[in-house]
């Protein structure tokens, strides 16, 4: 197939443009870089051996869309371009439905203008918000609690709605849970920005002594350590799900909704313990609050993408720290350096 990746030069979505172009599907990658570095594409490059475009435009960019579309046939679209920081969504709600809502609706209202009628799409577990049982399967209500989380929710009844306007559309919604890891290669991984907000890779820079120590959000919650419970799923496993998902589309229109984790719940502790067999030494941990809008535990139920999907993750948390470790020693300051 000939696929148009929004945001593949993001951590997920690089990952994944590796596993297409490994199965022979034809790229071409569209990012504004507002949060990648084009030496990601450069590292999918040198992994794959192979040439993918990379366009630097914006989704919500109408005319920039014309002129990918028009540039060649594509037959599906695998759009992950979106901002994903829950805390700045809070302070700048506007620019994240702006971004993720708007954006959506620009490049579905091109895709239909040029009959591009195939898309997966990246949602996320925080649509669930916080769950009323584990594991969440599909059909649990979606109780967003953050602005990000309802611009996903509400790209969701986007493609929901035009869906039963026109049947003709073929749409994957992929709500992720917790995307961690590395390419095995050593060349790939994620570079977080600034303070990192998610914990592995805060715990990465703790292990390359670039961080003091990492600070474990409250350790009273109602779990077997008191800690935070997350479903960690390695970016590779991750990355797999969107080709099959293509080819699931393949089979003929519908609106399919997955979640994609691994149905295995993990602590902070159990993360930092991971990480520390993966790096050979023990972390320094602090105990702080409770960090504001955390769910006490989330773990998939991944039963519907494994039978209708085939897809199943085969890494373990090990797997990720070890693949996290080897990018992190490789790349100490990410893709600067
Ligand atoms: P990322 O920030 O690394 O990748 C997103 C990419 O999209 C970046 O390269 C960014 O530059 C690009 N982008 C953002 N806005 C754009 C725009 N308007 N036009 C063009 N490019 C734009 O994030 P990621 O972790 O790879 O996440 C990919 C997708 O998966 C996002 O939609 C995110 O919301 C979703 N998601 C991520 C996780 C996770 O654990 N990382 C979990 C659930 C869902
Ligand atoms: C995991 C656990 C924290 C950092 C976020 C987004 C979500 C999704 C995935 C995109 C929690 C604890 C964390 C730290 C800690 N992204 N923690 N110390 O919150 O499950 O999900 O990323 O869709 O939308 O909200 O992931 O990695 O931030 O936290 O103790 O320094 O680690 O409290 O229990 P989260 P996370």
């Amino acid at each position: 197939m000939r696929v148009l990746v929004t945001g593949g030069a993001g951590y997920i979505g690089s990952h994944t443009v590796v596993e297409l172009l490994a199965s022979g599907h034809e790229l071409v990658i569209l990012d504004n870089l507002a949060n990648s570095s084009p030496l990601a594409v450069e590292a999918v490059r040198r992994i794959t051996k192979r040439d993918v475009p990379l366009v630097r435009g914006d989704v919500t960019d109408g005319d920039c869309l014309d002129t990918v579309f028009g540039g060649a046939d594509f037959d599906a679209v695998i759009h992950f371009a979106a901002l994903k920081a829950v805390g700045e969504s809070v302070a700048d709600p506007l620019r994240y439905f702006r971004n993720n809502v708007a954006g959506t609706a620009t490049l579905l209202d091109r895709m239909a203008a040029h009959d591009v009628k195939a898309i997966v799409f990246s949602s996320s577990a925080a649509v669930y918000g916080d769950p009323a049982s584990v594991p969440i399967a599909e059909d649990e209500p979606t109780r967003p609690a953050s602005p990000y989380a309802r611009s996903k929710a509400m790209a969701e009844d986007l493609l929901r709605d035009l869906h039963a306007a026109d049947s003709a559309w073929r749409i994957s919604v992929l709500r992720y849970f917790n995307a961690v890891g590395a390419h095995p290669s050593g060349h790939l991984g994620e570079d977080p920005m600034g303070t990192p907000p998610n914990l592995l890779p805060y715990v990465a820079q703790v292990a390359m002594g670039q961080r003091d120590c990492v600070p474990v959000f409250g350790d009273d919650y109602a779990t077997a350590d008191g800690t935070g419970v997350r479903d960690y799923l390695h970016v590779c496993d991750l990355a797999r799900g969107h080709l099959l998902a293509l080819e699931y589309l393949a089979a003929g229109p519908r609106f399919a909704l997955h979640n994609l984790g691994t149905g295995r719940g993990s602590s902070v502790y159990d993360v930092i313990h991971a990480f520390e067999r993966a790096c050979g030494r023990a972390l320094p941990t602090r105990i702080v609050g409770r960090r504001p809008g955390d769910v006490v535990v989330s773990i998939a139920d991944p039963r519907r993408a494994n039978a209708d999907l085939d897809w199943q993750p085969v890494h373990d948390l090990d797997d990720c720290c070890r693949d996290m470790w080897r990018w992190c020693q490789a790349h100490p300051n990410g893709f600067g350096g």
